[in-house]
């Protein structure tokens, strides 16, 4: 009986793991996304490809960038909070 709540109690853990790495976002399969993704650029991912494909941040420079999110966070809308961690991704792999 004591190894039977033993071996459950195992068992949950390994069920919870797994749980775990199965909940990581399906998206970042590729290896260099393996880590963690910024959550800018976590939110672009979602937010900003209805419409067209998700852009490079290394394409602009981060004056740019800055006036193109003025428009496209309403396009996408983000809210402040949500914009400005957009920008935070973008202007940190932009053009310099
Ligand atoms: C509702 C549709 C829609 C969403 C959502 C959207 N965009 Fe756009 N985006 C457009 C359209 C339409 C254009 C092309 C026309 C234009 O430049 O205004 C565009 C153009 C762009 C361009 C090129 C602009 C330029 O000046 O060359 C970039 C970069 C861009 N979007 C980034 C983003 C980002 C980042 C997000 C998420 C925050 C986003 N877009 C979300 C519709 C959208």
């Amino acid at each position: 009986m004591r190894y039977g709540i033993l071996s459950t109690l195992l068992l949950l853990g390994l069920v919870l793991a797994f749980g775990q790495a199965c909940a990581s976002d399906p998206q970042a399969a590729s290896p260099h996304e393996r880590t963690a993704l910024h959550p800018g650029e976590r939110i672009a991912r979602r937010r900003c490809v209805s419409c067209h494909a998700l852009p490079s941040p290394a394409r602009r420079t981060a004056a740019e960038w800055r006036s193109i999110l003025d428009d496209m966070a309403r396009e996408a809308n983000l809210n402040a909070e949500e914009k400005a961690l957009v920008y935070e991704w973008v202007s940190s792999s932009s053009r310099r």
